[in-house]
């Protein structure tokens, strides 16, 4: 069951698909205050009452002890300490009541940080929707919420196999040397990824012609050896005379503005960009449109970026900071004004000054951007979605976004941003995982081996070995980095064995991930869904439920050789290796010491279930999916 609650104006999100009658906030059940324009309400938590949801965020999948900010977010650095990431996901899941609240604007979560056995929810703001589902299970409020959300974007069959990236592959014979090192070391592989250098100027939609001669005959050729090319696209808009995306989009009007009316200018990788106004019906049909310069050369995937949006800086933050910096010329600098000096061009990226001076227009008015900031990410996926939704149909497009909002997940998946490579993330992921499918987020992944960093071809391949599971299954790193393709490390046979272990249950991962998409289901679940009585699987946070027969239970630390885990009934552990079969043992009920090798993918399968498997192929266009044997 599901009840509304309305306050104020709502400014319209189109998160939910179904329209039910509202009650008003004053008959809201929990206790709730406004303040100072904020709305503020809040519940107490049971002692040992876990409580789940907020999707893409950093720690647990129980949400207790932290501060949480849904505030889209360009963090490069997900540490413990920090309180918002990329998303926005407003679905929180606890004691036999899911809570949704629809509004774009910040809302803190103060889940028992503060006191441990009290929530305090703060919405910045006084105008939304606020949903509370009921069931008789937390899986059922999923799919009642679920329900009230619409379904969940699914992606062409491809996107399940493996993809790599990196920013950034320079030129065609830099892309052309990843598929061959790929295809030498025999390691499938069915997409590649130009991140920003493929661009002329990183000019959103454009390519340079330099790097990539005669870019339509380049990608045909890479798609006649099977290879995807997946090309990022920024939303900010380089600000160029004779640059016809922008001079169209300032022409008619369509960026962000200032309070004046005059269009905000903010700097990303081109320099001073606009900011199309994703929030526009047009403006999402004109934005969208532009993917067809893309598609026409036959590119059927997306990566949408720095949405949130990303600003490095803004033309009046950074004339601030440069006068700052003149005035200080010749002086003698003093620990003070350094430290000034400092945080006025270290203070320049994502500045809360500049979010509170950006216009929206949403029915011909203008909106500040904080009372819609979440909105925005999501809307270029919209704007993209519905674009490839018109002009091919369904599942047809690969696309996933970086910030994002329920709502966006009709539209596209999301990954899970700019990670380091490090242990700690391999978990970070696996924890974000069921929080994300609540959401209705399936379609999603992290940068395997880690995007900040050097990745160590040990952690590469415990990473490797969780991303077998994820939907997307995406190595990416960042520039600067060490190179970490699967064939440049010396035990390539390693990363073939546990890549083909992936392509060996792609049929079974989509047949899975489509049931939990058309049923507004969990393809991964914390295991106190499923064993809610017993205390042990209740708390464990480093084991996943997936689809109806497994259990997942990745290595996650360095120099082991294998990890504890926890089996709150009998099951087959069995480890798969390239095409073999290298351990069946049926395990009881309890606590196990499990070895796992490198080149090894560990899977728990429940008694009485069987997970099918194929050959493995070099691409998902070539698995034969019918030959399937049946494990265990
Ligand atoms: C952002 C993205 C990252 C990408 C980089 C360059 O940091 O999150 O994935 O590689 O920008 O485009």
């Amino acid at each position: 069951m599901i009840q509304r609650y309305t306050s104020g104006q709502p400014i319209a999100t189109d998160a939910a698909v179904r329209e039910l009658p509202a009650e008003t906030i004053e008959s809201f059940p929990f206790a709730h205050r406004r303040d100072g324009g904020r709305f503020v309400f809040s519940f107490p938590l049971e002692k040992d009452e876990i409580v789940y949801g907020l999707g893409e965020t950093v720690r647990g999948i129980n949400k207790r002890g932290w501060l949480y900010r849904s505030f889209c977010s360009d963090d490069p650095y997900h540490s413990e300490e920090k309180h918002a990431l990329y998303g926005a996901h407003n679905f929180l899941l606890h004691g036999g009541c899911g809570i949704f609240i629809d509004f774009p604007a910040e809302i803190r979560w103060d889940i028992g940080y503060t006191r441990a056995d009290e929530a305090v929810i703060t919405l910045d703001g006084e105008d939304f929707d606020i949903y509370l589902i009921s069931g008789a299970t937390p899986r059922d409020i999923v799919r009642e919420f679920r329900a009230l959300i619409g379904p969940s974007y699914i992606p062409p069959f491809w996107a399940f196999g493996f993809q790599q990236s990196r920013w950034s592959y320079h030129n065609a014979e830099a892309v052309r040397n990843v598929i061959r090192g790929y295809d030498e070391a025999g390691i499938p592989l069915d997409a590649v990824y130009l991140d920003i250098d493929y661009m002329d100027h990183f000019k959103s939609f454009t390519v340079n012609e330099d790097a990539f001669p005669d870019f339509a005959q380049f990608a045909a050729g890479v798609r006649a050896q099977g290879i995807h090319l997946v090309p990022i696209i920024d939303a900010g808009v380089k600000k160029e005379e004779g640059y016809r995306v922008y001079e169209e989009g300032r022409d008619k009007g369509y960026f962000c503005r200032n309070e004046d009316g005059s269009d905000f200018e903010g700097g990303v990788w081109p320099g001073a960009v606009g900011f199309p106004d994703f929030l526009r019906p047009e403006v999402r049909e004109w934005f969208g449109e532009q993917y067809r310069f893309l598609t026409d050369m036959g590119i059927d995937g997306f990566w949408n970026d720095m949405n949130e949006p990303a600003i490095f800086y803004s033309a009046k933050g950074l004339e601030k900071a440069l006068e700052k910096a003149a005035g200080l010329r010749g002086q003698n600098v003093d620990l003070k004004q350094f430290f000034t000096l400092k945080d006025a061009f270290g203070n320049l990226s994502n500045s809360p000054e500049d979010y509170a001076s950006i216009y929206h227009e949403i029915d011909g008015r203008p909106v500040n951007h904080l009372r819609v900031h979440n909105l925005c990410g999501a809307s270029m996926t919209r704007a993209a979605g519905e674009f490839f939704e018109r002009e091919f149909g369904k599942e047809k497009i690969m696309l996933f976004s970086r910030a994002s909002i329920i709502g966006a997940h009709r539209y596209g998946g999301i990954w899970f941003g700019d990670n380091h490579s490090w242990w700690q993330h391999i978990l970070l992921c696996l924890k974000m995982l069921p929080s994300a499918n609540m959401c209705g987020f399936l379609y999603c992944g992290a940068d395997l081996g880690g995007f900040n960093g050097d990745a160590t071809p040990d952690l590469l391949l415990r990473f490797l070995a969780l991303g077998v599971f994820t939907p997307l299954m995406r190595n990416h790193s960042a520039l600067g980095t060490r190179n970490q393709e699967c064939f440049r490390f010396e035990n390539t046979g390693d990363f073939r064995d546990v890549i083909e272990v992936r392509y060996r249950l792609i049929p079974w991962l989509y047949k899975t991930f489509r049931r939990a998409a058309e049923e507004g289901d969990m393809m991964f679940r914390p295991r106190s869904f499923d064993y809610p009585d017993d205390p042990v699987a209740r708390e464990c946070e480093t084991q996943l439920m997936l689809g109806e027969e497994c259990m997942i239970a990745p290595v996650y630390e360095q120099n082991v050789s294998g990890r504890t885990v926890y089996l709150p009934e009998e099951m087959v552990f069995v480890k798969l290796s390239g095409s073999r079969i290298t351990a069946k043992e049926v395990l009881p009920k309890g606590l196990h010491y499990v070895r796992v090798a490198l080149n090894e993918v560990p899977l728990f399968i429940k008694k009485g279930k069987s997970v099918p498997l194929c050959r493995p192929a070099l691409r998902t266009a070539l698995l034969d999916t019918e030959m399937t044997e049946l494990i265990p």
